[in-house]
């Protein structure tokens, strides 16, 4: 049977309280830390760095952190995520100049390694990788903004990659990452995802579990 994991994105989180809020979410039922990194270059916001992701381990929060590399250049910041606590680092392949390197040196540092596609970015990034990841991220809104609407056009994408990671016979989780809400967990699970990003379906709400235990329940049909 399939572990799934739900990942809030902390994009959406209290940036002025985030090890409070971040501990109450993970309270609340959540697996994973969803820690997006935004340089204003790659994708048009700013958000949070390597420091960030040090002060969330340094106040004790000991849960898997997924650091979501939404920059360019990416290989000088994966030492300094791997020595702030990350656990998993993800990437985007048009982003890195030798996309395998960057695999590499994600795993010398001890993290776990991803690929992440925007809705239109091909596919064929997987050829020749595959055996090196430990997660693929598929995007099913464009990166930059919490908040946004699910793109249709992501359900079959994950059938896709669902069929090759089961062809590959690696061990990779499927991750999904925008607009994911109670009401549509259920549609993803079935297209082949395993691990679920939500940031405003969750900190928008006053009570984040009765959000996470929605989402079990949705997962659990
Ligand atoms: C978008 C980020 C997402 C974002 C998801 O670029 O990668 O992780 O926070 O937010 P929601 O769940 O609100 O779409
Ligand atoms: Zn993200």
């Amino acid at each position: 049977e399939t572990e799934y994991l739900i990942a809030p994105s902390i994009l959406s989180a209290d940036f002025a309280r985030l090890g409070e809020d971040v501990e109450r979410v993970l309270h609340a039922g959540a697996d994973v830390v969803h820690f997006d990194v935004m340089d204003n270059h790659y994708v048009p916001n700013l958000t949070i760095g390597p420091m960030v992701c040090k002060a969330l381990r340094e106040f004790g929060i000991t849960a898997p952190i997924d650091v979501h590399l939404m920059v360019k250049p990416v290989d000088s910041l994966i030492p300094d995520f791997a020595k702030a606590g990350a656990s998993i680092i993800t990437f985007h392949p048009e982003a890195s100049e030798h996309i395998d390197r960057t695999l590499s040196l994600i795993k010398e540092h001890g993290c776990k390694a991803g690929l992440v596609f925007n809705p239109a970015t091909p596919l064929h990034y997987l050829n020749h990788v595959m055996h090196k990841l430990d997660v693929i991220l598929l995007m099913s809104v464009n990166p930059g903004f919490g908040g946004q609407s699910f793109i249709p056009e992501t359900i079959d994408k994950l059938k896709q990659v669902k069929a090759l990671i089961t062809a590959s016979g690696c061990d990779i989780r499927l991750e999904v990452d925008g607009g994911i809400k109670v009401e549509n967990i259920a549609e993803v699970a079935a297209a082949g995802a395993d691990m679920f990003v939500a940031g405003s379906a969750i900190f928008n709400e006053p009570d984040y579990k009765v959000v996470i235990d929605q989402m079990r329940d949705k997962l659990a049909k």
